[in-house]
């Protein structure tokens, strides 16, 4: 049977290549320690299982859920938000969930671009958003992202016709899988590029909830005037660790919020009521439980940004994320440094280009596996020293 042009013309997804590779070394004996995945392994919060569980044995949650998302689930989209950023957000008409921000990601293109529209991507990126604008027939203008610009994309460096052909702005901060993270004065710069041109600002805040030594992420919201250009998507995945619960949260601009309910209502029905009931749960833990996760993160991030610099890898300590993006040594190709890593140590990473041309000469090293992995993958990292270079 065959499958569409479109389909033949997406290009490979290499995490599920590679996740391939990491089975290969298992079934072959191999002790893995994966470092490669954004998953979390620490547990959902017994409360939220609580209320899942709870919600789920109540009939009226097992037939047909809303479209849009529950009323309540809304309002606890809108109260998280005025606490968290200080923004007030109509749950109504500008907040809808979403079956995980990957969902959100993938079909926004069809709501908001027109074949041959240009998007201005980040470069690297997490490699949903190209392939979503591909699929809606759109094309991808690439921004570079540099250590030197602290990850940030060069606004003013944009040719004025690709500005003007452009519909939308892809964001991500903090940054998958660069580590970067945003300033008030750069949402403040992009909100007013994206008022010039007339283009959507999309900003992925997957990683809002995961960050240290005390930094909290702002929200592109909270620059005046930013719902009329920008969204945002939030990942419950990351935040609350259930990422198996596929729930994410979209909020901002009340037409795009309109279009994208409009759009989702032909393609999908709603989420499962409890996991929304366990999402308004989620929503309610303290600020000290995020606290407390994110200081187990933190000290994995310093012990792996320590092996990094031991192997003669200069990696910055990122202020959010789930991940270190050291630089390889030079010379060395990511993929072909990412598997002699995994055949010399069994720790797999992610090599940089995985994530665009722009990730070469970097490998991505993900924080979600338990410390005592952790431990032993520096241990491995630390003692092949010398056959990395
Ligand atoms: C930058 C970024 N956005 C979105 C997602 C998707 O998260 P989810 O669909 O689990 O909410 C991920 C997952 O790794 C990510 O790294």
């Amino acid at each position: 049977m065959q499958l569409s042009d479109r389909l033949q013309s997406l290009p490979p997804y290499h995490f599920a290549e590679y996740a391939r590779k990491i089975a290969e070394k298992r079934a072959a004996g191999v002790d893995v320690i994966s470092l490669s995945m954004g998953d979390p392994d620490l547990p959902t919060p017994p409360e939220v299982l609580d209320a899942l569980a709870e919600a789920a044995r109540q009939q009226v949650n097992q037939r047909y859920p809303e479209y849009a998302g529950m009323p309540e689930l809304r309002a606890a989209f809108a109260a998280w938000f005025a606490q968290r950023f200080g923004v007030e957000l109509d749950p109504a008409r500008e907040t809808l969930p979403l079956i995980g921000s990957k969902e959100g990601l993938a079909h926004l293109p069809m709501a908001v671009i027109n074949p041959g529209d240009v998007a201005l991507m980040p470069d690297p990126q997490y490699p949903v958003y190209g392939t979503a604008v591909a699929l809606a027939g759109g094309v991808s203008y690439d921004l570079p992202l540099d250590h030197e610009r602290d990850w940030l994309p060069n606004l003013a460096a944009i040719p004025t016709d690709v500005a003007a052909r452009a519909r939308t702005l892809w964001l991500n901060y903090p940054n998958n899988p660069t580590g970067g993270t945003a300033t008030l004065a750069f949402y403040e710069e992009a909100v007013h590029f994206a008022r010039q041109h007339d283009i959507l600002i999309i900003n992925d805040m997957a990683y809002s909830e995961v960050a240290y030594d005390g930094y909290r992420p702002p929200s592109i919201l909270e620059v005046p005037g930013a719902k009329d250009v920008a969204v945002e998507l939030y990942s419950f995945s990351k935040a609350y660790n259930m990422a198996g619960f596929r729930i994410g949260m979209f909020v901002g601009n009340a037409s795009i919020v309109e279009g994208m309910t409009r759009l989702k209502s032909n393609i999908d029905t709603g989420i499962f009521r409890p996991i929304q009931v366990a999402a308004i749960r989620a929503l309610a833990l303290p600020e000290s439980w995020i606290a407390e996760r994110n200081a187990i993160y933190q000290r994995r991030r310093d012990r792996i940004v320590a092996a990094c610099h031991q192997a003669g890898m200069a990696a910055p300590l990122p202020k959010a994320g789930l991940y270190v993006w050291p630089r390889i040594p030079a010379g060395r190709v990511s993929t072909q440094f990412a598997l002699d890593l995994l055949d010399s140590t069994g720790v797999a990473v992610t090599p940089g280009s995985n994530f665009g041309p722009g990730g070469e000469g970097y490998v991505r090293i993900s924080l979600t596996v338990p410390d005592a992995r952790i431990d032993d993958a520096v241990a491995r990292i630390a003692g092949a020293v010398a056959s990395l270079a």
